[in-house]
């Protein structure tokens, strides 16, 4: 049998995208498989569903007065401890210190839910909406230094309808991370996604630009 890729999923809240990679897992569609689920947030909702569903999960809170870089050194006990060889960021909404994401470079996804570069940061359906955006979507990127700007790996697209709020968007969005982040995992655990000097490299050659699922 092929064998399948130790990955962890970390999370901060409701864990959808981190059960789309579970279900992925579990149903053979990706190499792959979830070593440990780890939370910042002891009550967080996707928590308890990992439990449920039989998985691993770890939480690790910041201690008090500790440094970023404390808690990214106890994170990556833990991640070595489930023999995490990728770790997936999936809503984990705390800031990861330089020395954890050069530690990990090259095998560190994030997803945001844009079509990076437009929009890093926060509240990303509200200021698609105010500019007045035609296209929306959501970027599997490698993480980096920099907040949002690693090599982008695979982008879902959507049309902004007239229509659409906050909550269609974010729904809509969701629907294409169910997607595209299972894709990007799964490529990563059957050896088509690697990483080469700092740039995303697909059957062995540079992404110049990310691969893309369109939603009609
Ligand atoms: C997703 O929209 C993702 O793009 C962002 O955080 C959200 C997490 O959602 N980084 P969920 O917890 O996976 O449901």
């Amino acid at each position: 049998m092929e064998r399948a890729l130790p990955f962890a999923v970390l999370i901060s809240g409701r864990g959808s995208n981190m059960l789309a990679l579970a279900r992925a897992a579990t149903e053979g569609r990706i190499a792959g498989r979830v070593a440990t689920v780890i939370s910042d947030q002891p009550g967080a909702a996707g928590l308890a569903e990992a439990r449920r569903r039989g998985l691993a999960t770890e939480v690790v809170e910041p201690a008090r007065g500790a440094d970023r870089a404390t808690f990214g050194h106890a994170l990556t006990t833990i991640l070595e401890r489930h023999g995490a060889e990728l770790v997936v960021l999936a809503g984990f909404m705390r800031i990861l210190d330089a020395g954890f994401v050069r530690h990990w470079q090259g095998r560190l996804l994030n997803i945001h839910p844009s079509l990076l570069p437009a929009h890093r940061g926060l509240h990303t359906h509200r200021r698609v909406l105010a500019a007045g955006d035609a296209q929306h979507g959501c970027t599997v990127h490698f993480v980096t230094e920099e907040l949002d700007a690693g090599p982008a790996v695979i982008q879902g697209r959507l049309t902004v309808n007239p229509g659409d709020t906050v909550e269609s968007l974010s729904a809509r969005v969701q629907q294409l991370e169910h997607i595209i982040y299972p894709r990007a995992v799964g490529w990563f655990a059957n050896g088509r996604l690697g990483w080469k000097d700092g740039a995303a490299l697909l059957d062995g050659r540079p992404l110049a630009a990310a691969v893309i699922e369109d939603q009609q």
